[in-house]
């Protein structure tokens, strides 16, 4: 499996239920795990590099609170920029794909338009064939990732297809068609019950948060003024977040949850939430307060997981090359 992250800030809830939960999960069913961080991405949509090692810790150090565990052996965390033969897949993957393909694909489009950006660079409109490089390299056959990123996934299918077409014809295909592994835990709202939970957006709890900070966080959640706790996500979106935010962390449906609360109001129910979970992330708290003590373990999992994704890489352009017949020394 391989999976990653943008390193532009901390993680908040909805990464956790949406996507980090679900990589523990693989985990621990002993699936090999590579998780990419995507560093080089982040200058699609931005001028500076000031906030990226800071950032990059901070996400090493919620992969690990949540229980992503380098030590067993199977899970090695990366920096993409720090895995050369990774990147050189790249230039054979870049003469796959047409022009009018990268024009066209829709998460590049909302993020062009998010991002309000006047000029863009070629990065923001290559960056899904990048993707493909990441994917790819280790042949990471199922990919967990959010709905935004299925187009990335497409053309990655694309690339793996043509790529054996053209240069394969009479040997084993260098790479496989990757699986993307959706998640079944239905989208988090922000804290305004309107939008996704973002962290530019201000609506969101971060994985870091404090138990008190995010029971702060919660008392001011949006709710509406019906008594009566129902969910009923069509209707009562913001009342339906919050009870589907207690149905996460405590495993209760969210339906039971709404009669246990009954006619208890929007307090009792915020008051239901926090409890669950802050209950659900004390592990997390716990581990990331007893990380976070020592910068050098966060070091020490990058080294170990960039020097794992070279060994791969390395073994793989060989493989790419003898494909393309530019093996000449052999
Ligand atoms: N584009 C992804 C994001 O913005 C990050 C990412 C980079 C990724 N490479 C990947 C995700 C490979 C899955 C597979 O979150």
């Amino acid at each position: 499996m391989l999976t990653g992250d943008r390193p532009t800030g901390a993680l908040h809830i909805g990464h956790y239920f949406g996507s980090l939960k679900n990589r523990v999960e693989l985990q621990s069913l002993g699936i090999d795990t590579f998780i990419v961080v995507a560093d080089y991405q982040v200058l699609t949509d931005r001028d500076s590099v000031d906030r990226i090692p800071e950032n990059v810790h901070e996400l090493v150090l919620d992969y690990l609170s949540v229980g992503l565990d380098p030590d067993s052996g199977i899970t090695h965390i990366f920096c993409h920029s720090h895995v050369p033969a990774l990147n050189q897949l790249l230039i054979p993957f870049l003469t796959l794909v047409g022009m009018g393909e990268l024009d066209r694909n829709p998460t590049v489009k909302e993020e062009i338009d998010a991002a309000g950006l006047t000029a863009v660079n070629a990065a923001m409109y290559t960056y899904p064939v990048h993707q493909a490089a990441d994917i790819l390299f280790c042949k990471g056959n199922v990919v967990p990732v959010g709905k935004d990123q299925l187009p990335h996934l497409e053309l990655t299918r694309k690339i793996a297809r043509r790529f054996n077409q053209r240069f394969c014809d009479d040997g084993a295909p260098v790479f496989p068609e990757p699986e993307g592994l959706l998640s079944d835990a239905p989208k988090i709202l922000g804290l305004d019950g309107l939008q996704k939970m973002s962290k530019s957006r201000n609506n969101a709890i971060m994985l870091r948060a404090t138990a008190d900070e995010t029971a702060a966080l919660l008392k001011r959640a949006k709710t509406d003024s019906d008594r009566n706790i129902a969910y009923e996500p069509a209707q009562r979106p913001e009342v339906a977040n919050l009870l589907l935010l207690a149905s996460l962390s405590s495993g209760e449906p969210p339906e039971a949850i709404a009669a246990r609360v009954g006619s208890g109001g929007s307090g009792t129910l915020e008051a239901f939430v926090t409890d669950a979970l802050n209950e659900e992330l004390k592990p997390v708290r716990a581990r990331r307060e007893a990380l976070a003590r020592d910068r050098q373990v966060v070091a020490d999992v990058l080294r170990r997981g960039i020097a794992t994704a070279n060994e791969v890489a390395d073994a793989k352009l060989p493989e790419v090359r003898a494909a393309m017949k530019m093996d000449y020394e052999m």
